[in-house]
């Protein structure tokens, strides 16, 4: 349940006597509401990690001190806390004092404060000493955003932890202890941005911006609020008719217009800080602009205009393509639909818009290419979208740690800007200046005692905020800190969970779909196989199989033109089969089952291979996590456990039907005679 907050004693004598010397007192020089939330974790920590009960004092001798730059006593003029200048606003300092025994964690605003303390706290659990901090850190990105996917009924889409913690029974849940556990893990990653329910916003949902429930919502918004995280809403498109009484929501109606700007006035009535709107129109059968013959800058720019007075936002998701395609029509291709449906709107959206770009141009596929809508809109605010939720990644029964797969698509050069131009330096912000940048992810927790329902599945939201926090930092080190935090300082539990953690998503990739095609699960709740479960249905994601070959062409010359979407030279790094990368060669390319791979596998044979070498990967998982029995306790041990039992049924499931469908279709024998049915 603490997940990385475990904040277990230290078991080093000498380092814990040194810690209790140093950390008898926290000195507070700033009253607001964030630090306070930093002086109660500060208490908790310590109280659990040195074992002493630090106090309050007014005197900076042996004491942590917390406090912002503006707030700094005079005793500590020596600080250098003018290094803070160069940060923006959630920057912070941590400073050791040798002289009089005490450390400095001042930042430039509460907030920054407050991650100063969840800073300091991981630090002294690992190698830190305490008498040599030189920290200075800030967060890369601006906004760093969760979106849960939350029904008031209490279920949560594409959620595997369990309930709702906020919502049961179509009300908001009484107790929000839980979700104020919940902020204190997204702070101590440096999450600053929660929408609180679905993007799909149904009935009841729809409520949720009027006074049944604002007063609710103004409840979780102190919650958050006091750990620095802003609350969002999704909102319904249509909701001018449905709780307006208004003919319509054409966004350009003079009275659909004034009916937003009072309905914006009346929420920060109840919330004056409040972030803004989330949208999914014109998406899934979702209403939006299109019912009235308006664009997206529209739609969008007329939310925005009824937020702009109180600094609200709207992100808006670009998650925009025709989901009743014939799987007959081979010209249309969903890839191409989020840049052919927003890349012309460049240059039209308001200051207060942000578009939410999924990191592929499908929907979370366990490989896919960067969506290339990434640095093709100069003009317009960005902010990209992870899922940390595994819907289409083992749903939290499998093991996926994602951050490698988060850290190739923020390394990926889009070649925008006439040069070098990574995903990261788009959605930071720096390349085209953009008032509003950063990233959003779909929240993977539940009400499960362990959040995410497999106990490693929860490195995957720690993963995400200090990816986010930092993408300079690696997948090694953020799976090594979150181990330690976690499981304690153990090396024998670290030596096997980090290689599980390390290897997962190659693994997860080798047993399910291969080379890039994505999809091949069951229909609906997308687990498990099911190769022609989509094959046949509207939803515009085919692989093509035939007898000789598999793959979609999505290129310039023969295909459907998706690859001309990329800045050159990606564009034609896909568009040609000899220098397609091997892992996206069925996104791009349709190939017979003979071609060879650069790695010099045959299409065919590579399938076999990976599908058998999947399921021996994830034996390898079980005896790997053996080892770690004992050493910690039962209950997590058995979880993880149990989820790798249901991991290695599923891997067989996927390596037998793929490889038998497969055999069946091309007719060619695996070289290495293993069994195929
Ligand atoms: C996926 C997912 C849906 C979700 C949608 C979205 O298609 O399966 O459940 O609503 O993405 O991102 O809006």
């Amino acid at each position: 349940y603490k997940s990385w907050l475990q904040y277990d004693a230290i078991k080093d004598v000498k380092k814990q006597d040194k810690l209790a010397e140093w950390c008898q007192n926290i000195a507070l020089y700033d009253q607001s509401l964030q630090v306070k939330s930093a002086k109660e974790e500060l208490v908790r920590g310590l109280t659990s990690i040195v074992g002493i009960k630090p106090q309050i004092s007014n005197s900076v001798n042996h004491a942590i001190v917390l406090s912002t730059r503006e707030t700094l006593p005079k005793e500590a003029i020596h600080i250098e806390a003018q290094r803070l200048e160069d940060l923006n606003d959630e920057g912070f300092i941590i400073e050791s004092d040798l002289q009089t025994k005490s450390v400095y964690l001042v930042g430039n605003s509460p907030t920054g404060v407050l991650y100063a303390v969840f800073r300091f706290l991981r630090d002294i659990q690992r190698d830190q000493e305490i008498h040599s901090f030189n920290v200075i850190d800030r967060p890369r990105n601006q906004i760093r955003m969760m979106n849960q996917w939350d029904n008031m009924d209490g279920s949560i889409e594409r959620g595997y932890a369990g309930q709702s913690i906020f919502y049961k029974d179509n009300e908001f849940r009484k107790d929000l202890e839980r979700v104020k556990d919940y902020a204190r893990l997204l702070a101590s990653v440096g999450i600053n941005a929660i929408s609180i329910n679905n993007v799909n916003v149904f009935e009841v949902e729809t409520h949720l911006i009027t006074k049944r429930f604002l007063p609710d919502v103004a409840e979780v918004a102190d919650v958050f609020r006091a750990y620095g995280i802003k609350t969002f809403l999704s909102i319904n498109y249509a909701s001018p008719i449905q709780i307006g009484n208004l003919a319509t929501a054409d966004p350009l109606d003079e009275q659909v217009k004034a009916w937003w700007k009072a309905k914006a006035q009346e929420i920060y009535d109840f919330i004056p800080d409040f972030g803004g709107f989330v949208v999914k129109a014109d998406s899934e059968h979702r209403p939006g602009p299109f019912s009235y013959g308006r664009d997206h800058a529209d739609g969008s720019n007329m939310l925005a205009e009824a937020l702009e007075p109180f600094n609200g936002i709207v992100i808006w998701r670009c998650f925009v393509y025709n989901c009743l395609q014939d799987w007959r029509d081979r010209k249309t291709d969903r890839a191409r639909a989020a840049y052919d449906h927003f890349k012309k709107l460049d240059g039209q959206f308001r200051e207060n818009v942000v578009l939410q770009i999924k990191n592929g141009p499908m929907d979370f596929q366990v490989r896919e290419p960067v969506s290339p809508l990434f640095g093709a809109m100069e003009q317009t605010n960005q902010v990209l979208e992870f899922q940390v939720t595994q819907e289409y990644t083992g749903q939290q029964k499998d093991l996926c740690y994602l951050v490698p797969l988060w850290k190739e698509v923020l390394d990926f050069n889009t070649f925008a800007n006439g040069g070098n131009a990574s995903v990261k330096s788009i959605i930071d912000g720096s390349l085209y200046d953009n008032k509003y940048s950063g990233i959003a992810a779909v929240s993977n927790i539940g009400d499960d005692e362990n959040w995410t329902g497999h106990t490693l599945a929860q490195a995957n939201l720690y993963g995400y905020g200090r990816l986010i926090w930092d993408p300079e930092l690696s997948s090694e080190q953020i799976a090594d800190e979150w181990i330690r935090l976690t499981f304690g300082e153990d090396r024998q539990v670290n030596d096997s969970v980090y290689p599980m953690l390390l290897h997962s998503w190659s693994i997860y990739e080798n047993y399910t779909a291969p080379l890039g095609i994505g999809w091949m699960v069951n229909p609906n709740h997308h687990y498990g196989p099911n190769i022609d479960g989509y094959e046949y249905s509207v939803w515009g994601t085919y692989h093509f199989a035939d007898w000789q070959g598999i793959g979609v062409d999505r290129t310039v010359k023969s295909g459907t033109g998706y690859a001309g979407q990329y800045f050159s030279p990606n564009a034609k790094m896909y568009e040609s089969i000899e220098s397609c990368p091997d892992e996206l060669i069925l996104f791009f390319h349709h190939v017979p089952y003979t071609h060879r791979l650069k790695s010099g596998e045959t299409v065919i044979q590579h399938i076999y291979n990976t599908h058998f070498k999947g399921v021996e990967q994830v034996e390898e998982l079980i005896s790997t996590w053996e080892k770690v029995k004992g050493r910690i306790d039962g209950e997590r041990y058995h979880n993880v456990r149990e989820r790798l039992d249901m991991q290695l049924s599923n891997a067989k499931e996927w390596r037998d039907m793929v490889n038998t469908y497969f055999y069946r279709k091309s007719g060619i024998t695996d070289e290495k005679k293993r069994t195929i049915y």
